[in-house]
């Protein structure tokens, strides 16, 4: 049965008639016949056939399994969507509003939904900014970058370019707060070059203190944003990985703003723990940012992200091929892009059946061991690679780091410097205190059947 989902063309041979019509619509709106027509009217059955070979084209391929890919269709987030509609109405509107922070597993789909976020706020005229955190870097550089790029995007809409010029200013000397004392010559060769030709300011944003010095950026950001009527939406992925000291100073910066109303917003994206991590550094990181957990995509939304985008194509998917698509990619969007591109590659036509599945399944599968999977263990070093083993072997549950200490006959101490590596590489996260488990879906199956 083909899915319910229409494609307009559902089964091959219907695109005859379709594309009768359109030449008959060409023909009504330019009624030239030439010998132009008549020669593609003898040559249209060997055309058609052509076509029909073709219906699913590998070049016309439409799904994006990779890092950040943009999907062709955004499935299932509705409701995360609209809550940052009104998040943007709401500070437009100089409302109170509390920041979004969006968490999930690995390849769930937070970067894409973080991008997502940021259209909307440039569609509404905002300057926006992003920035990737990572583990022991600071923040204060590549915030002053994503501020400096969300400025560019205001400063032609404003009416008075010296504001600008002084906002500058300051946003040069909070990047250059950071540096090595001057007179190392070391630290001049490293001297940050924004691009920005105005001098830094001074006493202001430059104590060196990042709590202080984001308070005063983030409050005179702001304000140029008022002075254009939009506002300024910062956006954090990999929120987890911002290392402790700068997370509570951005916290309290947030607080800060949150307080005195200006337009600029956090918002962020980050594993599963990024919650723990922020209260751990503020306890009031609770009540300032709105949380919102993505997870696997349910049925309706898998098939909505596998059908849509093949519709656009002319192509469709029997109700057993969309069975058995959800039931290898379990609903996680890596895997739904992930299984979708190999099996349309390899399906000869439409509908694609759930043979056509059984077929691209295996390449699929070893498509992800490497790209997916195997990249991720390859990072781990061989103790912590016995970690994981003996996680996997405990089920697909959190499970507790002494059950993984008794499953490698050792002292549960002896493990933290494995346990610690691994969450600092992202591969596993403490769900609640003693609790471990993967940040990758899938991967205890996948690490079960590697041989020993
Ligand atoms: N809502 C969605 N519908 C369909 N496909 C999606 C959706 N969200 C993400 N994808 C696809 O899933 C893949 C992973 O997305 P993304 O990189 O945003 O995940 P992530 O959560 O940021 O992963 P990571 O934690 O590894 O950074 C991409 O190929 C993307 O096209
Ligand atoms: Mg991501």
């Amino acid at each position: 049965m083909v899915a319910a989902v229409s494609t307009g063309r559902p089964v091959a041979g219907g695109g005859h008639d379709d594309l009768e019509k359109r030449g008959a619509r060409c023909g009504a709106a330019r009624p030239v016949a030439t010998r132009r027509t008549s020669f593609y009217a003898n040559l249209r059955p060997q055309l058609y056939r052509l076509i029909e070979s073709e219906t699913v084209d590998p070049v016309r391929n439409p799904y994006a399994p990779g890092a950040g890919q943009r999907p062709p269709e955004l499935a299932g987030r509705d409701r995360e969507l609209q809550q940052f509609e009104v998040v943007l109405e709401r500070v437009a509107r100089g409302r109170p509003e509390r920041s979004m922070i969006i968490t999930g597993l690995r390849g769930v789909g937070k970067t894409v939904l973080l991008n997502a976020f940021r259209s909307m706020a440039i569609q509404r005229l905002w300057g926006t900014g992003k920035i990737e955190a990572r583990p022991d870097q600071s923040i204060r550089r590549p915030v002053a970058s994503a501020l400096h790029m969300a400025i560019r995007e205001l400063a032609p809409r404003h009416r008075a370019p010296d504001r600008i010029e002084e906002f500058l200013g300051v946003l040069k000397a909070f990047a250059q707060a950071g540096e090595e004392p001057a007179g190392k010559s070391k630290a001049r060769v490293h001297r940050w070059q924004p691009g920005i030709d105005v001098p830094a300011a001074r006493g202001r944003a430059d104590s060196g203190d990042l709590e202080i010095d984001l308070t005063e950026l983030f409050v005179d950001a702001a304000s140029v944003a008022t002075d254009v009527g939009v506002g300024i939406s910062l956006f954090v992925d990999e929120m987890q990985d911002i290392p402790a000291d700068d997370v509570s100073a951005l916290c309290a910066a947030c607080h800060e703003l949150s307080q005195n109303g200006g337009p600029l917003i956090v918002v962020g994206a980050g594993l599963p723990h990024l919650p723990a991590v922020l209260s751990a550094s503020k306890s009031y990181s609770e009540r300032l940012f709105r949380y919102a957990r993505i997870d696997r995509l349910d049925r309706e939304s898998a098939d909505f992200a596998l059908l849509a985008p093949a519709q656009r194509e002319d192509v469709t998917f029997t109700e057993e091929a969309l069975d058995a698509l959800y039931g290898a990619a379990d609903g996680y969007p890596y895997f739904v892009q992930a299984y979708a591109k190999v099996v349309w590659d390899v399906a000869p036509d439409t509908p694609i059946t759930a043979d056509d599945i059984r077929v691209a399944a295996p390449e699929a599968e070893s498509e992800l061991a490497v790209g997916f999977f195997g990249s991720r263990y390859d990072r781990a070093t061989p103790a912590e690679r016995d970690y994981m083993r003996a996680m996997a072997t405990l089920g697909d549950d959190p499970v507790p780091t002494s059950a993984v200490a008794d499953e490698l006959g050792r002292k549960p101490s002896s493990l933290s410097p494995a346990r610690d590596g691994l969450i600092k590489k992202g591969l596993i996260y403490s769900a609640e205190r003693g609790l471990v488990a993967f940040t990758v879906p899938h991967f205890g199956k996948f690490l079960r059947a590697q041989p020993a």
